[in-house]
């Protein structure tokens, strides 16, 4: 008997997304299903070009056609991606950007800027259309991360006569620092409102275009541009950097509990232990549990997020950083690897939340 499209579609109809937990007919994640004899090709659209569960997803259809349709069929499964938002479609602020991600921390210098370059990277290299906001206007380290301390955006007038910036591109990703707009040795004091006014420039008056990802890299703390941000445009979630140390641990618990508040209600997607343990580059298999053990995963246990990967401690992610080569960029390493796997964790959990939570409102508050 002939195979028809029906009996295609009734048999993805029983292939899950395993993380959305419904089928992938429901999803809407089929389209283009064509029958040729006993070649059956079609195309499924995932959430996010960083997912994870590709391989997964695309056995299962197989044999799904396999099991439920013809188990002589040849089955040609195209995977391509669609990346979800919860934002609506008429938004006033950054309408092309279609997930806003800040990368926050509690305590400094835990790695919050090395992850953030480095997730951005790994996400632009699966496809991603990405941006980054480096928020830390009184220490931006963008600049240096990505090897571009020189660059100096472009200032364009729109048709409507709206000055807006160009954003500095490298590695593929789209970059706003305010190192493009004051030399680093000038010491210019940022006042509270100062550098308030300066980050909602960032995000209000760049040229972003249509964006799958922006990712803000925060200052330390649990500061004014914290609220800033969260009154300036609607935060998909937060992504919260700690290292094992207790010390560390308490500042992220405050980070994670201040987007939590209820007049704030940013999700948090997980958490990440970064310098989880020291490996030397010449023993690669030793690990030396420096900054103590288990931190992120019990802080991730408490509040109940996911812990999306650990980070070791390694002299290269450091030396990388600071040569504004990020590790992501060293093709097969492992750090580059552990990058790409934190990449599709965090994409993941975008969709999931894109999928089960109610938007993010844009705070009001009256201070
Ligand atoms: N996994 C790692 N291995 C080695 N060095 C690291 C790692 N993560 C971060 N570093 C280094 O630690 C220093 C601090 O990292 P980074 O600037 O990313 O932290 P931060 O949380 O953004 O700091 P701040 O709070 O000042 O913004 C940098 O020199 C960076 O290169
Ligand atoms: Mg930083």
């Amino acid at each position: 008997m002939a195979i028809t499209k029906e009996d295609v579609l009734k048999a993805l109809s029983y292939v899950e997304e395993p993380d959305l937990g419904k089928d992938l007919v429901t999803l809407n994640m089929i389209e283009d299903v064509q029958i040729e004899g006993k070649t059956v090709s079609f195309t499924v659209i995932l959430t996010t070009p960083a997912c994870p569960l590709k391989e997964l997803i695309q056995n299962a259809c197989i044999r799904a056609i396999h099991t439920m349709v013809d188990k002589e069929a040849t089955v040609n499964v195209h995977l391509t991606s669609r990346v979800t938002t919860a934002r609506a479609a008429n938004a006033a602020v950054l309408s092309g950007v279609k997930n806003i991600i800040a990368i926050a921390s509690g305590k400094g210098g835990v790695g919050k800027s090395t992850v953030t370059a480095n997730l951005a990277i790994a996400l632009a290299r699966t496809g991603a259309k990405v941006g980054l906001v480096d928020a830390d206007i009184s220490g931006p380290s963008m600049p240096v991360m990505f090897g571009v301390e020189d660059a100096r955006p472009h200032v364009f007038q729109t048709p409507e006569g709206k000055n807006l910036i160009q954003p500095v591109e490298r590695y593929g990703v789209k970059l706003m620092s305010i190192g493009f707009l004051a030399p680093a040795e000038s010491a210019i004091v940022w006042r509270g409102p100062m550098a308030s006014s300066a980050l909602k420039q960032f995000i209000t008056e760049v040229d972003w275009g249509d964006l799958d990802y922006l990712l803000i890299d925060m200052p330390p703390g649990t500061s004014d541009i914290h609220l800033t941000l969260v009154q300036t445009v609607p935060v998909t979630g937060a992504l919260i950097v700690t290292t094992p140390q207790k010390v560390a641990l308490a500042d992220a618990q405050k980070g994670l509990q201040m987007f939590r508040q209820p007049q704030i209600n940013v999700p948090v997607l997980g958490i990440v232990e970064n310098m989880a343990w020291f490996t030397p580059a010449e023993l690669p298999e030793n690990k030396y549990f420096i900054f103590g053990e288990g931190g992120g995963k019990a802080l991730a246990e408490k509040h109940e997020v996911p812990l999306l990967g650990q980070l070791p401690l390694v002299q290269s992610i450091r030396e990388n950083g600071d040569y504004g080569t990020p590790a992501i960029l060293q093709e097969g390493s492992p750090s580059a690897a552990m990058f790409e796997q934190l990449a599709e964790e965090l994409a993941r959990q975008v969709s999931i939340r894109n999928a089960v939570a109610p938007r993010t409102q844009v705070v009001e508050m009256n201070r």
